[in-house]
């Protein structure tokens, strides 16, 4: 067997003798035993990517809270609970995943701008460790379901919107004023004296969330100052605050891009939070596409090629249902053969799927040597890809394989048209 080629970025997706490899298993053969479109994930990216995070961390009372948004198949929530990781989820649905793979409640904590009642008590039977509340109307209300509850308070962090630019798509771009998200910088003390005054409550942090796909420190720099004056004015006005949570965002390697390694970056933030005096709180973060998002690939075989009069179409049959981040932010994926074909033509294609949408692309103007039947590897799309997947077209989501070493496991077969059809009636 040839030396591997690591894919520049990607160290756990090898060329060896022509063949791309996710650890040590072959993607043809993957694709041969479950179809495509399939994800498969490296085991130990993610693991890698978290001891990033954990090394980071050393030494400090830290949570690492995956944001389970970014992927939430149980297989791989499984990978980080076993791990020890604290998770971040948005949804009752995504308190039922955490559980059901194994996650400890103390080391959940929840976010989003629209919590239910019924998601509120759901989370306080389960006894999580704190909601990220994100508006005066959400406290009241959690604090009058608090109080349902004799003898339970409910654990509170408020989302502040730093107003800072993280220099991101404005569709995941999160601390700029003219956002949903979080309570206005100079509200914040107001709204920490009226939470503090609620029975049903107790405080315990202060959060922000700047966006995601960040690859610079500056923009976290700029949050955490503005985060730490604050905390100076809520503790001044009687309200001390145990954790503070700086959210996630830390973006990845999609071609090129050089975003801060998850220590690197924290060694900045860090060395700010000493020098003020804050390094020795509990710290939190909510990293999710930074945990597993060059863990996945999608690979898809090509159905058609077709010229056309201005572009040529390499038709593959994974599609905007299975990969919707090109059409959504006109997000780039590297495309690469999964075998390589030395003697067909390099072309340019735009490639597509079966979608009867001209959004329906996952590259344009891509240079690539194949025929009809060839697969292709559609890289970092491990997260935000199988996450928001959908049925558009009536097309059964994709299956997902988790690999570690030689070892290959499927954690979700296809979904077949039973499936889509079981919750329907005339
Ligand atoms: N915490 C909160 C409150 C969030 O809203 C998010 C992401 C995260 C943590 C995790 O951020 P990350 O570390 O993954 O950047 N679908 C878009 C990304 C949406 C991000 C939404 N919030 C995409 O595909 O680029």
């Amino acid at each position: 067997m040839s030396k591997p080629h690591h894919l520049p970025g990607h160290p756990h997706i090898a060329r060896r003798d022509g063949e791309l490899h996710v650890e040590g298993r072959p993607l043809s053969a993957l694709a041969q035993e479950f179809g495509t479109p399939l994800f498969v994930y490296s085991r130990q990216w993610m693991l890698d990517a978290l001891a990033a995070y954990q090394r980071g961390f050393e030494g400090r009372d830290a949570m690492i809270c995956y944001a389970i948004k970014a992927n939430s198949s149980l297989g791989v929530l499984r990978v980080f609970a076993e791990a020890g990781c604290g998770f971040d989820i948005v949804s009752g649905g995504e308190l039922s995943r955490v559980l059901a793979a194994g996650a400890d409640p103390s080391r959940v904590i929840f976010s989003g701008v629209g919590k239910t009642r019924a998601e509120m008590r759901q989370a306080l039977e389960a006894g999580i460790a704190c909601f990220n509340v994100e508006s005066e109307a959400e406290l009241d209300v959690l604090d009058e379901v608090a109080r349902e509850q004799p003898g339970r308070r409910a654990g509170v962090s408020i989302r502040i919107n730093p107003n800072v630019d993280p220099k991101t798509h404005p569709y995941i771009s999160t601390g700029l004023k003219g956002n949903k998200f979080g309570v206005a910088h100079d509200r914040a003390v107001a709204i920490y004296r009226h939470a503090a005054s609620l029975a049903g409550l107790q405080v315990l942090g202060i959060d922000c969330h700047i966006g995601s796909q960040i690859t610079e420190s500056a923009p976290y720099l700029e949050a955490l100052e503005r985060v730490l004056d604050l905390v100076e004015a809520i503790e001044a006005a009687g309200v001390p605050l145990h954790h503070l949570d700086f959210g996630g965002g830390l973006g990845i390697d999609y071609n090129g891009d050089t975003p801060p390694a998850a220590d690197a970056l924290w060694k900045q933030l860090l060395a700010r939070l000493d020098a003020r005096g804050f390094g020795g709180r509990r710290l939190i973060v909510e990293p999710g596409r930074s945990l597993v998002g060059n863990a996945g690939v999608c690979v898809t075989e090509v159905l058609y090629l077709k010229p056309g009069e201005e572009k040529n179409f390499c038709i593959v049959d994974a599609a905007m249902n299975d990969l919707p981040r090109p059409a959504m932010y006109q997000a780039f994926h590297q495309i690469v053969p999964v075998v390589e074909r030395a003697a067909a033509a390099a072309v340019s294609y735009d490639v597509v799927g079966p979608i009867c949408e001209s959004g329906d692309w996952i590259g344009r103007d891509r240079t690539l040597q194949v025929a009809t039947g060839d697969r292709l590897a559609v890289l970092s799309a491990g997260a935000y890809c199988m996450a928001m997947a959908s049925n558009y077209n009536t097309r059964g989501r994709a299956a997902e394989v988790l690999v570690s070493g030689s070892h290959a496991t499927l954690i979700r077969r296809r979904e077949t048209l039973d499936d889509q059809l079981l919750a329907e009636r005339f």
